[in-house]
């Protein structure tokens, strides 16, 4: 029925230039640091300074992938999202100006805890397959704040992720058959007036492992047995051994253990750079797709993949896609690793500054400077509570 093939043709990410050691936190907290290490499966936490927020961080993702052709070929610019700073204007009509993006594109803002970039992914490749010769700019951007000194500490972070969805895509093809469930639940959720999620965390593990059963009972048996991978949702990177776990519990066809095996095998590579991170949201499993492309040398193109979405409250989503020939040319392992090996160690007390250095909520101006040296858009100015961004040039 669908000719065209659609999908992911070029992907990129950003994340904040510091970051804290997992075990500096567990002693601080005098906690054992396998717990954090070994048992949430955490070795650091990304951690964004105040110039740093969800449009610039999203802004840089997109900045490294856009050339002219694109920025006059995009229809949509996308932005998912559940760290929003504005509940009328969208985040993506900022990343619409900073990125040069012609003006007759339209920009919006999504919402459903981290499901909403698998939302956004969605609306894109619907919109390209009945507009082959045009491209959607889909954007996940978060930062994952729990509290200091909570039980969900450990599983902070922060970070974006930028996909340029076109017609015959160069990095993941994606089926236009998806399998979704919804279950209106409280596991997760931030009221408006509270700067950071509240969260009934060992039910919200419960409930993801419940949401992939669901919606596994949807997939056929040769669509599975077809997949040779499986990227997550990772909100931290113990999760999908636990996920694995609960599903081979209650699934009991001939070739279930036979596919499982074959999923864990490729969840090493995945986990890799979400490790480095932490949860960023709508970008956690797009983060961990990235991982398991440039680092898993057992994957290879033809391989046919599944993607688990899941957003806390509660919605899940099942994608099937092939991974496409110049997937690794397209992702640029060598730029991935430099970003992550550019960053900085912070101490306990240096990041928990950090944590509380917040936009000031005031009328007037602020100026808000950047100690960066990086070339990067960031936060510069808040007048009257409208928020304005710079290029850092040449510093
Ligand atoms: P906790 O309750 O403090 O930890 O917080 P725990 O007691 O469950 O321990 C964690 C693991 O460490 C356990 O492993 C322990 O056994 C192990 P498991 O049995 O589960 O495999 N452990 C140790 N291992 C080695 N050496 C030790 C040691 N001690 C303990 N000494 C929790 C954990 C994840 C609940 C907490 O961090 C939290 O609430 N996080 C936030 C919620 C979350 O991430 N939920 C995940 C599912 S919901 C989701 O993914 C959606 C989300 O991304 C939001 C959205 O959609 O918007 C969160």
């Amino acid at each position: 029925m669908f000719s065209t093939k659609v999908g992911i043709d070029k992907m990129s990410l950003y994340i904040p230039e510091y970051f804290v050691n997992m075990v500096d936190l567990a002693n601080e907290r005098g906690i054992d640091p396998d717990k954090f290490t070994i048992g949430i499966g955490q070795s650091r936490m990304a951690v964004p300074p105040i110039w740093q927020d969800i449009v610039s961080m999203g802004a840089n993702a997109a900045n490294r992938i856009l050339n002219d052709n694109d920025r006059a070929e995009i229809d949509q610019v996308i932005f998912a999202t559940e760290s929003s700073f504005d509940y009328s204007k969208s985040a993506a009509t900022f990343i619409h100006q900073l990125l040069g993006i012609n003006k007759y594109a339209k920009s919006y803002e999504i919402k459903q805890a981290c499901y909403a970039g698998t939302a956004g992914l969605n609306i894109a490749i619907n919109y390209v397959r009945l507009n082959p010769d045009r491209k959607v700019l889909v954007i996940a951007s978060d930062v994952a704040r729990y509290g200091l000194k909570t039980n969900a500490e450990a599983t902070q972070g922060a970070g974006a992720v930028a996909m340029l969805v076109s017609a015959n895509p160069r990095i993941l093809t994606i089926d236009p058959d998806s399998y979704s469930y919804t279950d209106n639940q409280f596991d997760f959720w931030r009221p408006e007036y509270a700067s950071e999620a509240m969260v009934n965390g060992k039910f919200s593990n419960e409930l993801y492992y419940d949401v992939f059963n669901q919606v596994m009972q949807q997939v056929s048996l040769e669509v599975l047995d077809n997949l040779e991978a499986v990227a997550f949702h990772m909100p931290y990177t113990k999760m999908p051994i636990k996920v694995l776990n609960a599903y081979e519990e209650v699934v009991d066809d001939k070739n279930a253990s036979i596919r499982i095996k074959r999923w864990r095998n490729h969840i090493p590579a995945a986990q890799d750079l979400s490790r480095q991170v932490g949860n960023i949201y709508t970008g956690a499993l797009y983060l961990s797709l990235i991982s398991m492309l440039i680092s898993d040398e057992s994957l290879k193109a033809g391989d046919r993949i599944g993607l688990f979405s899941y957003g806390s409250g509660t919605v899940g989503e099942f994608l099937t896609a092939t991974v496409e020939p110049e997937y690794l040319n397209m992702l640029n392992k060598d730029w991935i690793i430099t970003h992550f090996y550019r960053r900085r160690e912070l101490t306990v007390a240096e990041y928990e500054k950090m944590f509380n250095e917040t936009v000031p909520q005031i009328d007037g101006v602020i100026e808000i400077k950047t100690k960066s040296s990086e070339r990067e858009f960031y936060l510069a100015l808040v007048d009257e509570h409208r928020r304005y961004y710079r290029f850092n040039q040449d510093k």
